[in-house]
């Protein structure tokens, strides 16, 4: 039988599989223009990868949004938590995905430059002095929060596995296949 749209307590429905399939490849790519900046600084791959860095963490950053909105929608509706754990696991990683984002955006903000994603402008930058606390929280956060990101994201890849391998809980079935 088809998948419906909307979630239901046995399956994610189209959109939500949509929404974490499509930010799981933009996350890929997000760590990689990153892995490429820390191993090959300064390489051809580094600056094609960068280049694409805050475009893509808009675009993830929007997506986070919409992703939310449409589970709170469908949260009387969505596959019940496994675990307790699970459940705090997810939250935190939704957690995650808003704050790394937007202290980035704010610390973009805060240094007065310009930004724009995609071609669309959408700081129009300022003269003056920065405004220094969002500086500070961007360059304290940013980097630390987007590594604990990456770890708690192979977790996740991993429970999923341990859950099929030894609590023979296939949870990948109602993210993935047919019903
Ligand atoms: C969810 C989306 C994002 C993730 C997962 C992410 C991840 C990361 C990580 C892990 C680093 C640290 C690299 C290092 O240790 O050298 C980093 C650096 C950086 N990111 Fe992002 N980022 C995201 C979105 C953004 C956005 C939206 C912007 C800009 C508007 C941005 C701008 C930067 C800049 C300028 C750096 C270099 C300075 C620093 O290390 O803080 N990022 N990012
Ligand atoms: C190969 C990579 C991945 C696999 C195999 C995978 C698998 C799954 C599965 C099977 C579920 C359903 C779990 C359940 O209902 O108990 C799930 C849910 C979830 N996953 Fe992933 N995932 C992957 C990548 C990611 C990434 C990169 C993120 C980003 C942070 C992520 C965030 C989430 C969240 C927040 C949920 C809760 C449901 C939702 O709100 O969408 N996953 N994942």
């Amino acid at each position: 039988m088809a998948l419906p749209l909307r979630d239901t307590t046995t399956h994610y429905g189209r959109i939500s599989r949509a929404f974490h399939w499509a930010m799981a490849l933009l996350f890929a790519w997000q760590f990689t223009s990153v892995a490429a900046r820390v191993l090959f600084e300064d390489s051809a791959f580094d600056d094609f990868m960068w280049a694409w860095h805050r475009d893509v963490g808009v675009l993830l950053f929007t997506l986070l949004l919409l992703r939310g909105a449409w589970g709170l929608l469908n949260l009387s509706r969505r596959p019940p938590s496994v675990s307790v754990m699970a459940k705090l696991g997810h939250l935190v990683l939704y957690g995650l995905m808003l704050v790394v984002p937007l202290v980035a955006l704010l610390r973009q903000y805060g240094s007065g430059r310009s930004l724009s994603a995609f071609g669309i402008p959408l700081m129009p930058g300022f003269e003056g002095p920065e405004i220094e606390w969002m500086v500070a929280l961007g360059s304290i956060f940013h980097g630390l929060l987007g590594w604990t990101l990456l770890v708690l994201i192979l977790g996740h890849v991993a429970m999923v596995a341990i859950h099929r391998r030894y609590a023979h809980h296939d949870v990948l079935t109602r993210m993935a296949g047919s019903r």
